[in-house]
């Protein structure tokens, strides 16, 4: 997928003038396994001085669950500070999604979701572990300076979109985070006079990105809820194969990556389909101030995805750096 990303890339360059410096580091299961080193200083050091980066994905049948991806996705966000989740759900014309009365002018938002704290943190433990009477506890961290950038970004992000946000919580259990959470959110709207606001609690947005998805422009939610429903947003626009997420940063380094994560049961087959990994590349280019570059990427992905007989894995109907090849040319124009 990564290969494919580079690929659109390169053509993006070479059509819109710009260059572009690749650093390629190995990280995720094979490595792991190889060497014993799920994230290496060096690499983290690397990391933290370039521009930006393009995430393939993690996982291996091998390795057990949550080391690669507590080590290597989640704690990248946090040591670059990638606060804002950014995760676009836009149905492409041509594209079946599972949504039969729905196109793409009803399904088209963004998620926003915070992306350092909440039930994410790490925060909890075990007491009687291994008893009959153990306890597990698992805490959620909601500061009120990461909520507030989380919020504001969703607002900004709002002013070049339709001017709605929704605040995705569960006020009436969550009595203390999305207590504060409320707070700074109305606190928030009444800087942005012009931007539209609604809450619904998250179980209520699960059953309107199904139904009434157009109800939709900005949602601003928690890490654990924003990790669930764009998932949900994901299988409504056409499945992971075409989803692409941002970890951002904006005063920093930021991330681009499938959502999806890895098919250890195709490896090496070319079914991938790597749209959603080209996606994010362009997500790449228009964060870097390649705005042409970005857009030109993301019709090029709709072109080719509302071609394709169906976006999932192995039905593409053609191979993976058959995808990419498409894409670079469209991108090439
Ligand atoms: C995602 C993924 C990660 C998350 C996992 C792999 C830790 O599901 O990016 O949504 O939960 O954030
Ligand atoms: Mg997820």
């Amino acid at each position: 997928m990564v290969a494919e990303a580079t690929k659109v890339i390169d053509a993006a360059s070479a059509r819109f003038g710009f260059e572009v410096d690749y650093e390629h580091h190995q990280i995720g299961g094979e490595h792991y396994l190889s060497t014993g080193e799920v994230l290496g200083d060096a690499t983290l050091k690397s990391l933290q001085r370039c521009d930006a980066i393009m995430f393939g994905a993690v996982g291996h049948p091998d390795v057990a669950p949550g080391v690669l991806e507590r080590g290597i996705i989640l704690r990248l966000r946090r040591e670059l500070d990638q606060y804002i989740n950014l995760r676009p759900v836009k149905l492409y014309p041509g594209v079946a999604g599972p949504l039969i009365d729905k196109g793409p002018d009803d399904i088209d938002f963004v998620v926003v979701r915070e992306n350092t704290e909440g039930l994410y943190a790490g925060s909890g433990g075990f007491a009687h572990k291994g008893t009959d009477r153990e306890v597990a506890i698992e805490e959620s961290v909601n500061t009120r300076f990461a909520v507030e950038r989380t919020v504001r970004f969703a607002f900004d992000l709002a002013r070049s979109r339709r001017h709605h946000v929704t605040f995705c919580g569960k006020t009436n259990v969550l009595v203390h985070s999305h207590d504060l959470w409320q707070r700074v959110f109305d606190q928030v709207a009444i800087e942005y006079p012009d931007v539209e606001t609604a809450y619904a609690n998250v179980d209520a947005v699960c059953v309107w990105m199904v139904q009434a998805p157009e109800r939709f422009d900005v949602v601003v939610t928690d890490n654990m809820f924003g990790d669930i429903i764009s998932d949900l947003g994901a299988a409504i626009q056409g499945g992971l194969g075409i989803a692409a997420g941002a970890n951002l940063n904006p005063e920093g380094v930021s991330m681009f990556e499938p959502i999806g994560g890895t098919a250890p049961d195709v490896v090496g087959t070319g079914k991938i389909n790597p749209l959603a990994a080209i996606a994010a590349a362009g997500m790449l280019l228009s964060h870097s101030g390649e705005h042409e570059a970005g857009a030109a990427v993301e019709a090029g992905v709709a072109a080719v995805a509302g071609s394709l007989p169906s976006l999932a894995a192995g039905r593409m109907g053609i191979t993976t750096s058959q995808v990419g090849d498409l894409v670079a040319a469209e991108v090439a124009g």
